[in-house]
């Protein structure tokens, strides 16, 4: 096991033990799920996803990504680390919560779905049962889950954003991808009335560019579907980002003084300004025990 494993071990043995813990270290009821999506592919979910984390884990928040783009590399790519083992392994019991996490910059950790999820929904109650409370310690380590997902209106991805707590919409001001990012609103809206929705808009050309497609997302949206989308934030485009992705290295990091990284810290405080749409919780608990116990419900699964 690696020193980061055995480092999460004691952490959760301490939190699990009856001595007080640490101010540090204290228990946490839940894990604040945030799925990132989009209508359509390639619009920067993977960019946000990775440089928010950075940027929460420097304002003093435990934050894990959990990435659930099947078949495409990402998340690693991103942080050119490889993962040695996926959330699959943990499905099968063959590896521990703490072996499946792997260490990326600044503290923060991240979880590789993998063909995990395929593989869940095929297991029986007990074995559900096992991982559902292996999964719960993710809210005992930490306080943000950021769930990166693939494109789409498919029945995987729709899942993921029905069982978060809140969705981060991410598009960009290219008309497809405006119209895809609506057609997703409206699917949500049908399924969910009271789903959180924050809209970020990714590569604009100008902060008013940016602003008028919130506004009219915004407008679409209550008037045609009676739904409140929450204006979160924007990324112009900046050259830094391809720059960054090329080295292996988020923006944040190797451009920090970037436009786009103040960008994504302004994005980082919106986000994290308004505490009172965090923790729903409901029949299903909250966090990340929430998460995947809404999640099964959505395959008529519980355990
Ligand atoms: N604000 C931006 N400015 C310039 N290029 C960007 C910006 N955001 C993302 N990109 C580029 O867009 C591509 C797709 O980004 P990525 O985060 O992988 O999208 P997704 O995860 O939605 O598929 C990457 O090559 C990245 O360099
Ligand atoms: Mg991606």
């Amino acid at each position: 096991m690696s020193d980061q494993a055995d480092k999460l071990r004691r952490i959760v043995e301490r939190l699990t033990n009856t001595e007080e813990p640490k101010k540090s270290e204290q228990k946490k009821e839940a894990a604040r799920v945030i799925t990132v999506t989009s209508g359509k592919g390639g619009v920067g979910k993977t960019n946000i996803t990775v440089n928010l984390a950075i940027v929460l884990s420097k304002m003093g928040y435990k934050v894990a990504i959990l990435d659930v783009d099947f078949g495409f590399a990402n998340v690693d790519v991103m942080l050119g680390i490889s993962t040695k083992y996926t959330l699959l392994e943990l499905i099968r019991g063959e590896r521990t919560i703490f072996e499946v996490l792997t260490d990326g910059p600044n503290n923060i950790q991240f979880l590789s779905g993998g063909s995990g999820v395929e593989e869940l929904i095929q297991l029986d109650r007990r074995q559900i049962g096992k991982f559902i409370s292996s999964i719960s310690l993710l809210d005992k380590l930490y306080d943000v889950i950021l769930i990166d997902t693939g494109a789409g209106l498919s029945k995987n991805v729709m899942s993921f954003i029905l069982a978060a707590d809140e969705v981060l919409l991410v598009t960009t001001p290219e008309p497809t991808a405006i119209t895809d990012a609506y057609a997703m609103i409206k699917m949500i809206s049908k399924k969910d009335k009271h789903k959180v929705v924050k809209v970020v808009v990714n590569k604009a050309e100008s902060y008013k560019e940016a602003n008028d497609i919130l506004d009219k997302l915004f407008m679409v949206s209550d008037r045609f579907l009676s739904f409140k989308l929450q204006k979160t934030g924007y990324i112009l485009e900046d050259d830094c980002i391809p720059k960054a992705v090329k080295q292996q290295k988020p923006f944040c990091l190797s451009y920090p003084k970037s436009h786009a990284s103040h960008q994504i810290t302004e994005l980082a405080m919106n986000l994290f300004q308004n505490n009172d749409s965090i923790n729903k919780s409901n029949v299903y608990g909250k966090g990340m025990r929430g998460f995947f116990n809404r999640l099964l419900s959505n395959y008529g699964l519980q355990h």
